[in-house]
C-alpha cells in the first residue's frame, strides 16, 4: 500500500556523517600474485558465519589490490593494534605496492599471502562469493587459516578519525581527520 509522498532524496553529506558514526576496527587486507604483494587498509569488514568460518570485505574497484584478489581468489585480513596506526596510514596511500611493503615486518601464511607481524591476528581466506555492488565488490571469504596474534588494544576508526581504546573499557577519540 502506498504511504503517500515519496521520501526526500538522501542527503549525501548527512549520509556520510551518519556512516562515520558507525565505529569499526581497522585491518590491512593483503594479497599476492607471484612476486607481487599488494594490500590496502579496510574497515568494511565483518564476520559472516562460524560454520563454515567466513568473513566479508567490501573493496573499491579502484584499489590496485582488488584485481590481485580477483585473479588469485585469495586474501588475508590483518587486524591492526592501536599502536599500528602508521601501518593503516601507509596501506591507505595509493602508492606502488613495493613502497607499502618496503621494510614491513611480515611472514607468509599457508596460502603464501603476507601476514603482517604485530597484529591482533589474521585470517587467510579463499574467495567463496563475489558480489559486484555499485563501485565496490563484496567478497565473501571462507577462512582457510587463522592466527591469533597479540592480545592488545585495537586500532579503531570513528567519525572519519582514528581512535584507540585504553584497556578494555575506555575510548579515546582521535582528532577529526578525513581519510
Ligand atoms: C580507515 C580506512 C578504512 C578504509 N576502508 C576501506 C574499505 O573498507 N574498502 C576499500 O576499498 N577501501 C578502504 N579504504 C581506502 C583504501 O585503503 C585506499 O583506497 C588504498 O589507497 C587502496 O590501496 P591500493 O590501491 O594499493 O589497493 C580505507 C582507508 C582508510 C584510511
Amino acid at each position: 500500500m502506498s504511504s503517500g509522498n515519496p521520501p526526500p532524496p538522501v542527503d549525501a553529506a548527512v549520509f556520510r556523517t551518519l556512516m562515520g558514526r558507525w565505529s569499526t576496527g581497522v585491518s590491512v587486507v593483503t594479497a599476492r600474485d607471484g612476486p607481487l604483494d599488494a594490500g590496502l587498509t579496510v574497515n568494511a569488514f565483518l564476520s559472516v558465519s562460524l560454520t563454515p568460518p567466513s568473513v566479508l570485505v567490501s573493496l573499491t574497484r579502484d584499489a590496485d589490490t582488488t584485481p590481485v584478489i580477483e585473479r588469485t581468489g585469495l586474501f588475508a585480513v590483518n587486524f591492526l593494534a592501536a599502536d599500528q596506526r602508521p601501518l593503516s596510514e601507509r596501506f591507505a596511500r595509493q602508492v606502488p605496492s613495493a613502497e607499502k611493503f618496503a621494510g614491513l615486518s611480515f611472514h607468509r601464511g599457508s596460502t603464501g599471502v603476507a601476514l603482517v607481524d604485530g597484529t591482533l591476528g589474521s585470517v587467510e581466506c579463499r574467495v567463496a562469493q563475489r558480489v559486484p555492488t555499485y563501485d565496490h565488490i563484496l567478497l565473501v571469504g571462507e577462512v582457510v587459516h587463522e592466527e591469533l596474534g597479540r592480545d592488545a588494544p585495537p586500532l579503531l576508526f570513528f567519525r572519519s578519525a582514528y581512535a584507540d581504546a585504553e584497556g578494555s573499557d575506555r575510548l579515546h577519540l582521535g582528532t577529526r581527520e578525513k581519510r
